[in-house]
C-alpha cells in the first residue's frame, strides 16, 4: 500500500515537473500558484540564495497566502523547501522582505533572519514579523504582532533595509497610491518618516511591492537612489508592471527631479520586481514575477502556475536625453549557464543578435512548423524594437494576452540584443544593458526555427 501510494506520488511529481511549458532554468513553484517573490536574501557566510514567495498551497490559482521557500547556489537550479510562514488567526501571509539582523537589534539572536510582511485580514492589512534562528529554513512569529497598523485599506509589502548613513532600520511600504517610508532602531517598532508618490509616476491603479536601493551611476563614482514602484493596473501594455523613480533619500524623504514615468522592463510579464538583501560585491540582484495579473490565472500550465524571471543585475546610467535610467542585465550566474554554439534553435535557448541600422528593419522570427511564431522587430523609423506575439501559439486564453511590447532606442549605428528562450517565456536583453523585454509565449510545439532580415543571429543551446 505505502508502496504504491509512494509511486503514486513520485508519478505525479514526474508529470508535475515535465509538462510541456515547465521552465527549464528559471524559478517555478514545483506545484499550485506562485505570485510575487518575497523576503529574498543572500546568505553570504554558506553562500546560498533564499527566495520565498506568494503562494497557494492548495490550487492553481490565488488565495491562501503563504510564504513558500525556495534556495539555489547558483540562481539557476532551485531546491525547493518546506512552506516558512504559514498563514494565522491574523490573517494570510502577503508580500514583504527579509534581513540578516547581524548586530542582534531585535533581541533574536545575532544573525536572525527576520522577516517583515503583511497579514491580510477582513478588516485591513499590518505589518508583522518573524524570524528564523536556522538561516531562514523554519520562522517563529514575533509574539508582539502586528508591529505596524493604519486605517489604510491597501498597507502593504513592507521591504526593510540598513541605513548605514543613519545607523538605522527603514522600511518602505505601499499605500494606496503611494509608498511611506519609516525608520526603526530595532525592526519591532515603527516610527512614520514621511509619504511619496502624489501626483508623481504612473496612478493607473494601486502602488504595490516598492523596493529602495542606492544604485551606482555606470562608468561613474555617482550614486544616487532609485525608489521601485510596482503597479497594478495602469502597466504600458495594459495589466502590472514596474515603474521606478531616482532620486535623493536622506533618511528620512525621498525626493526626485523626474517628471515622467520610467519602467523597468518593456514587456508584458515583468510584475512585482525586488531586490535580494545582502548580494555579494555590492550587487544589486533582481528578480520579477513573470506574469501579468491580466491572466496569470488563465495561463495554460496545469500543475503550477507562473515562474521568476531570470536573475538581472541592475545599475544606472545616464541616456541621450541626459536621464538617469535603470540599467538590466542577466545575472553574471545567467551569462555563466553552460551552452553550446548550435544551428538549429533549441527549446531552451540564448540567441544573440547583433543589428546594424538600415533603411529597412530589422527583423528576428522564431516559429515552429505550425506557424505559430513570434516576431521581433529593430524599426529603424520609429526607432524601436517590438516583441509581436499576437501568433505566438495559445493566445486565446485571455484577450488581454496576445500584444506586441516595444520600446524605444537610442539612436545608435548598431545595436545588440541577446534572447534568452526557455519553455514558456522570452526575455530580450540589450546587449549594452539599457533595457530589458520580458514576455511569456505558449508554443504548442517548441519554435525550432530561426529567420532573420538585415541582422544577424548566434545560437546556442542552454544544456
Ligand atoms: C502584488 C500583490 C501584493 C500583495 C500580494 C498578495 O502582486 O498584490 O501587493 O502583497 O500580491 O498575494
Amino acid at each position: 500500500m505505502k508502496k504504491t501510494i509512494l509511486s503514486l506520488l513520485c508519478c505525479s511529481l514526474l508529470v508535475a515537473c515535465t509538462e510541456t511549458y515547465r521552465p527549464a532554468y528559471h524559478h517555478t513553484p514545483e506545484r499550485n500558484w506562485m505570485n510575487d517573490p518575497n523576503g529574498m536574501f543572500y546568505d553570504d557566510v554558506n553562500q546560498v540564495w533564499h527566495l520565498y514567495f506568494q503562494h497557494n498551497p492548495y490550487a492553481t490559482v490565488w488565495g491562501h497566502m503563504t510564504w513558500a521557500h525556495s534556495t539555489s547556489t547558483d540562481l539557476i537550479h532551485w531546491t525547493t523547501q518546506p512552506n516558512a510562514i504559514m498563514p494565522d488567526s491574523l490573517g494570510t501571509i502577503f508580500s514583504g522582505s527579509a534581513v540578516i539582523d547581524k548586530y542582534n537589534t531585535a533581541g533574536f539572536g545575532e544573525n536572525a533572519v527576520v522577516a517583515m510582511f503583511t497579514y491580510s485580514e477582513k478588516v485591513g492589512q499590518i505589518q508583522a514579523i518573524a524570524y528564523s534562528n536556522d538561516g531562514g529554513y523554519t520562522f517563529t512569529k514575533y509574539e508582539g504582532n502586528p508591529v505596524l497598523t493604519a486605517d489604510i485599506k491597501d498597507f502593504r509589502d513592507p521591504k526593510v533595509f540598513w541605513n548605514e548613513a543613519t545607523s538605522q532600520w527603514n522600511m518602505v511600504l505601499a499605500a494606496g497610491q503611494e509608498v511611506r517610508f519609516y525608520s526603526s532602531s530595532n525592526l519591532k517598532e515603527w516610527t512614520y518618516l514621511s509619504s511619496f508618490g502624489e501626483g508623481l509616476g504612473c496612478h493607473g491603479g494601486v502602488w504595490e511591492c516598492p523596493d529602495l536601493m542606492l544604485l551606482p551611476v555606470r562608468g561613474t563614482e555617482e550614486q544616487k537612489w532609485v525608489l521601485i514602484v510596482n503597479i497594478n493596473p495602469g502597466g504600458p501594455f495594459g495589466g502590472s508592471a514596474t515603474q521606478y523613480f531616482v532620486g535623493d533619500w536622506d533618511g528620512q524623504t525621498f525626493t526626485t527631479d523626474q517628471t515622467n514615468t520610467q519602467w523597468m522592463d518593456y514587456g508584458k510579464d515583468h510584475y512585482a520586481t525586488v531586490s535580494f538583501h545582502n548580494a555579494p560585491n555590492n550587487r544589486h540582484v533582481v528578480l520579477a514575477w513573470m506574469s501579468n495579473w491580466q491572466y496569470a490565472d488563465r495561463v495554460p500550465t496545469k500543475h503550477f502556475r507562473s515562474a521568476n524571471s531570470i536573475a538581472r543585475d541592475i545599475d544606472l546610467y545616464v541616456d541621450a536625453n541626459n536621464q538617469y535610467r535603470i540599467g538590466v542585465r542577466p545575472a553574471p550566474e545567467m551569462e555563466a549557464m553552460s551552452t553550446q554554439p548550435t544551428q538549429a534553435l533549441a527549446p531552451l535557448a540564448k540567441i544573440e543578435v547583433n543589428v546594424i541600422r538600415g533603411t529597412e528593419p530589422a527583423s528576428i522570427t522564431l516559429s515552429n512548423d505550425k506557424g505559430e511564431q513570434v516576431v521581433m522587430t529593430y524599426d529603424f523609423e520609429r526607432n524601436t524594437f517590438t516583441m509581436d506575439r499576437t501568433a505566438s501559439g495559445l493566445v486565446e486564453f485571455a484577450r488581454e494576452f496576445p500584444c506586441v511590447t516595444s520600446v524605444e532606442l537610442e539612436n545608435k549605428s548598431e545595436y545588440q540584443v541577446t534572447l534568452y528562450l526557455d519553455r514558456c517565456s522570452i526575455e530580450a536583453f540589450d546587449g549594452q544593458g539599457l533595457w530589458s523585454m520580458t514576455n511569456l509565449v505558449f508554443p504548442t510545439k517548441p519554435y525550432n526555427q530561426v529567420q532573420t532580415q538585415g541582422c544577424e543571429a548566434k545560437l546556442y543551446k542552454i544544456n
